[in-house]
């Protein structure tokens, strides 16, 4: 096993640590937005496995990148189970909800994500051919709380508020949604997985603003479950968690769901973490995605604060969340020769 990605995975101290960036396919790259404007639509691109097979490469060509991770949407889940979703321009995601036991009721078996998502399964199949053996492919889905949030409140917010809502009024209702993404989830991963997906990584976008008990049952709980599961059937693939926003939760999240490596967020300090949970978890993250946008210097500055401190730590270097698409593609190819470099 020779990919840096997958070592530090194991809990290996690989210097320099592996790198790949969570969005690094996106609207910052004109060759993704010209893809983009060809495909007329972002569920299309999703959808059309030539498309996104593509799309999921542009940075793979443009940067010494450890891994790609397959280009699709934590949203098309709820979209297989039946939810109408449609991306409106500058809008974000919109989402039939799904406010209540009946609408439940409406939603397909968790199985349905075979079928419908077999498009995701032939991208990764498609990449995983091109790629290089050095680098890792990564699949991905939402993790069920913040696939949740966009279910009940039929889109995005910043507070949560219709998800957490039915969860203090109705936890029983609101536990048969949370079941049916789990079981959708572990479906999709493992079909991920047979696809090409040498690793997969569990987005909790939405973790912040949660009670400890309500962290424990809608977070940790539903992630142990699908890290169980899908260990159960491919135990050497390596599953990392990103509980964003979850600040000293965190250390729960990490020690309790069973995952190998924890993303943390650029609130989160690596050092404070890793005195925490020493090399029982591999660390990822935590660049402030606005110190790449910055760039120059504050961009030097916080790369060296982020590799000194992780000198003796199984480590991944990633942002402590998304490329925003106002980067430059210039400061990308910096940041990436800067980590290999060490400094
Ligand atoms: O390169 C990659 O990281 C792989 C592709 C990927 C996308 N979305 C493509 C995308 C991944 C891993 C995601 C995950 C995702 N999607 C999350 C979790 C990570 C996070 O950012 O917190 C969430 C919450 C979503 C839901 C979602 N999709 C939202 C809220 C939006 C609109 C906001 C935005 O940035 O436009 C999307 C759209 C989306 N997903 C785009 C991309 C490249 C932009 C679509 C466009 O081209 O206009």
């Amino acid at each position: 096993m020779t990919n840096p990605l997958l070592r530090a995975l194991k809990r290996e101290v690989v210097s320099p640590p592996p790198i790949w960036l969570m969005r690094q396919a996106g609207r910052y790259l004109p060759e993704y937005r010209a893809l983009r404007a060809e495909a007329g639509d972002f569920l299309k691109l999703c959808y059309n496995p030539k498309f996104a097979a593509e799309v999921t490469l542009q940075p793979i060509r443009r940067y010494d990148l450890d891994a790609a991770i397959v280009f699709a949407d934590i949203l098309l889940v709820p979209h297989a189970l039946g939810v109408g979703l449609r991306f409106a321009e500058g809008e974000g995601p919109k989402l039939d909800p799904v406010r209540d036991t009946a609408a439940l009721a409406r939603l397909s078996s968790p199985e349905t994500v075979v079928a419908k998502l077999a498009p995701v399964y032939a991208t990764l199949a498609d990449v995983r051919a091109k790629l290089p053996k050095n680098v890792a492919l990564i699949g991905f889905a939402g993790a069920p709380w913040t696939v949740a949030t966009y279910m009940v409140e039929g889109g995005g917010s910043s507070d949560q508020a219709a998800a957490k809502l039915w969860a203090y009024r109705d936890p029983q209702g609101f536990a048969l949604l949370m079941d049916r993404l789990v079981d959708a989830t572990i479906v999709y991963l493992d079909h991920q997985i047979k696809a090409g997906a040498d690793t997969l990584q569990l987005f909790e976008s939405w973790a912040s603003g949660l009670p400890e008990h309500m962290f424990e049952t809608l977070c940790i709980r539903p992630a142990a479950k699908i890290v169980a599961s899908v260990k159960a059937l491919h135990p050497s693939v390596p599953i990392i968690g990103f509980p964003r926003g979850s600040g000293v939760l965190a250390v729960r999240y990490a020690l309790e769901t069973g995952i190998d490596a924890v993303g943390l967020d650029q609130s989160q300090p690596l050092h404070w973490m890793h005195g925490q949970v020493g090399n029982r978890v591999t660390l990822q993250g935590n660049l402030d995605p606005l110190a790449l946008v910055a760039g120059g210097p504050a961009l030097d500055r916080a790369v060296a604060g982020i590799l000194a401190a992780t000198k003796n730590v199984p480590f991944v270097f990633n942002l402590g969340h998304g490329i925003v698409p106002q980067t430059n593609p210039d400061e990308v190819a910096r940041l990436v020769a800067m980590v290999r470099a060490g400094r």
